[in-house]
């Protein structure tokens, strides 16, 4: 059994998508474990995108995410690290498949609706920025 994080960002939240993506999680068999509202401040969210600080889009990024409140949630499922980030598609929508979240949903290469882990390291590292054991329902 494995956990990943999952963000439905402020583009998502503000574009009336939560029921829409907790939709397809249930759908395709994915348990949700946590989940709560939260407006990251600024610094709240360079603390979470810590690994892309030296990149050209940290700064822009880093202020969408703090622009409005996003859904946070913790996934729980066999590889759901690896089945979320197939039903989000490729960070690029423009890339990413017919049928994913992002294909259908996302309008640009940063405000692509949600964010899922891509690894079980990062997964840990990002539920714990998010959660501690308390509010995690589950084994
Ligand atoms: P996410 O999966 O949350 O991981 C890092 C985020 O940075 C990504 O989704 C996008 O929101 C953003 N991002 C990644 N690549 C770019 C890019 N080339 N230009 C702007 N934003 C990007």
């Amino acid at each position: 059994m494995e956990r990943t994080l999952s963000i439905v960002k402020p583009d998502g939240v503000s574009g009336g998508l939560i029921g829409e993506v907790v939709r397809r999680f249930e759908k395709n068999g994915i348990k949700i474990a946590a989940m709560k509202m939260i407006h990251l401040s600024r610094t709240q969210a360079e603390g979470f995108y810590a690994v892309h600080k030296e990149r050209p889009f940290f700064a822009s990024l880093t202020e969408f995410m703090s622009s409005g409140p996003c859904l946070v949630m913790v996934l729980e499922g066999e590889n759901v690290i690896a089945k979320n980030r197939e039903l989000m598609g490729a960070t690029d929508y423009r890339k990413a498949a017919e049928g994913t979240i992002r294909r259908d949903f996302a309008s640009d290469i940063e405000k692509n609706i949600v964010h899922g882990s891509d690894a079980p390291e990062t997964a840990a590292y990002e539920i714990g920025y998010f959660f501690n054991q308390l509010e995690i329902v589950g084994k």
